[in-house]
């Protein structure tokens, strides 16, 4: 994008928040991250942390704007309107065009939603979330993940686009080995995993497409809105990817699909 002078084409989205503070136990000698730790020791959305952390990504990325800057992490700990404030004076230096928030419950984006009105702030316009076709096990806490309530919410509130990270669920549909052995699957195995995963494999046989291209064709088709957030790692799980993008669904499929 620097080099090429192609910044006008591009649609740039990053995060800031979630940096874990340095320490030599984050990762273990395998390489495995120690989450909890991560989790506790993140930088959180403290006014200067964003005004920093925007600053630096600007100058990495070689650009004056960002287009959407997403609050990693919900933080808990920093008062709402210390945040919000900060994204607004960086909204109105022209560095952020617009806002998004991720990994949130769903009464922190009302209470979100109703300071910016309140204070004439910009409100965040994108929600990202972990969200595929299998539903959460009901006995899952997890505030990353979107569940009913959150839908609703989305639904009656247009204004909110959810940004559905992981759609895929690291390829766990379109291979069973991969499935039994993922920790992905940790909060998705419930009372309808199996039925809807025959389901969605016979249908994508049908179709012609690939377990997986169904998802993300199904997420396409979603109400309320979701953009599914893709994370391919070779040229042809792209190709493969952006291939869902002409299945059309029709109103009978979606309807056995959200059986
Ligand atoms: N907001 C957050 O906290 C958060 C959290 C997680 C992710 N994200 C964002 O969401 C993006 C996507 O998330 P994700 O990487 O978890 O998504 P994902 O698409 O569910 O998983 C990516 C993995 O799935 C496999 N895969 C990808 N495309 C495939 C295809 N066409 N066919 C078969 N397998 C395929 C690859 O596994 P192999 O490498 O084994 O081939 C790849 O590493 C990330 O880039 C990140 O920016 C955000």
């Amino acid at each position: 994008m620097r080099r090429g002078g192609h910044r006008d084409q591009v649609f740039l989205a990053t995060k800031g928040s979630a940096l874990p503070r340095p320490s030599p136990n984050l990762w273990s000698a395998d390489g495995t991250p120690d989450w909890n730790l991560a989790r506790r020791t993140f930088e959180g959305a403290g006014a200067d942390t964003l005004r920093h952390a925007v600053d630096a990504s600007l100058q990495r990325l070689g650009t004056d704007h960002i287009d959407l800057y997403y609050v990693h992490v919900d933080d808990l700990t920093t008062p709402l309107s210390e945040t919000l404030e900060a994204l607004a004076g960086l909204v109105a230096a022209g560095k952020i065009r617009y806002l998004g928030w991720s990994n949130v419950r769903t009464w922190r984006l009302e209470r979100i939603r109703q300071l910016c009105d309140r204070h004439g702030w910009p409100a965040p316009v994108a929600v990202q979330q972990q969200h595929s076709y299998l539903r959460p096990n009901p006995a899952t806490d997890n505030a990353s993940i979107t569940g009913h309530e959150q839908l609703d919410y989305l639904a009656a509130h247009d204004d909110l686009t959810l940004v559905a990270y992981s759609p895929i669920l690291k390829g766990i549909y379109d291979d069973p080995a991969r499935r039994a052995a993922h920790g992905v699957m940790e909060s998705y195995a419930g009372p309808d995993t199996d039925a809807r995963l025959a389901l969605l494999t016979e249908m994508a046989a049908d179709l012609g497409v690939t377990p997986g291209q169904l998802v993300l064709a199904w997420l396409l088709h979603s109400t309320p809105r979701v953009i599914p957030l893709i994370g391919p790692r070779t040229p042809e799980q792209l190709e493969s990817a952006l291939q869902a993008l002409d299945v059309k669904l029709t109103e009978d499929q979606l309807q056995r699909l959200a059986g």
